[in-house]
């Protein structure tokens, strides 16, 4: 794993965002991934003011969504697909015609996933997907105990997900089951990236890049693949540090 550790948060940012705006220009129809959550807030918008500002061309790129709460589309404050177009696809002028997504409202969950699954056959794998890691090690909805050979999926969510996912909504809701892109879409991109940053993720940053590859620390998985990047802050990275 090539690790890249930044001063700050915006320093993170910037590293990976130059990273992306690498790959889509070695690649400008490149399949990306991207994901909802926190820690890609600040590279969403450098991405967007990078393609206002005619660095990076995503005109021939295609997007799809990394994961989604069960029940939740695009019009629901908190999901992932609502997040996405706010912070980026919108913002960067990003068509729908462009963009992939798990629809969590339908009742077949099964179709969605076979329906994600299909787009990302077509293009032969990913070129790119960035990853945030939740404090529980997870990637996406691939929780602990998820199956290193798993597609798009159905996941029971974890406890720690269910609770820490609060903070993406103004009241409270049971969150309990996610879809999600697996592992095995993960292994298979031509590169991954993981971002991560402040005191709460040390532990399971740790977890990843210095422990065991077990399914019980999902991220941990990324020992495993040929080109993956971590962009970590100091704080995040202190662990790791430490156990030198
Ligand atoms: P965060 O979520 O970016 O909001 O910390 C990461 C995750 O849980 O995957």
């Amino acid at each position: 794993m090539n690790i890249v550790v930044s001063k700050d948060y915006e320093e993170m940012s910037q590293q990976a965002a130059e990273q992306i705006v690498q790959a889509v220009h070695a690649k400008p129809d490149s399949l990306l991934c991207f994901p909802g959550g926190d820690t890609p807030r600040e590279i969403f918008r450098l991405l967007v003011q990078a393609a206002k500002d005619k660095r990076v061309d995503f005109s021939k790129a295609t997007f799809v969504g990394l994961d989604e709460w069960a029940g939740l589309g695009r019009e629901d404050e908190g999901s992932c697909i609502h997040f996405l177009y706010n912070q980026f696809y919108s913002p960067a002028g990003i068509p729908d015609s462009q963009v992939h997504a798990f629809n969590a409202k339908e009742d077949d969950l099964q179709a969605e996933c076979d329906k994600i699954d299909a787009v990302i056959n077509e293009h032969g794998g990913l070129d790119l997907i960035l990853l945030g890691i939740g404090v529980n090690g997870h990637l996406g909805f691939n929780e602990p105990g998820v199956s290193f050979e798993s597609h798009s999926h159905v996941s029971e969510l974890d406890a720690v997900t269910s609770t820490v996912g609060q903070k993406y909504f103004k009241e409270q809701r049971v969150l309990s089951k996610g879809i999600t892109l697996g592992i095995k879409h993960i292994l298979n991109a031509n590169s991954a990236i993981l971002i991560a940053n402040g005191p709460k993720k040390a532990d399971a940053v740790f977890e990843a890049v210095k422990g065991p590859v077990v399914n019980t620390l999902p991220a941990s998985v990324l020992q495993l693949h040929s080109n993956a990047h971590l962009f970590v802050d100091r704080e995040a990275y202190a662990k790791v540090e430490k156990s030198h």
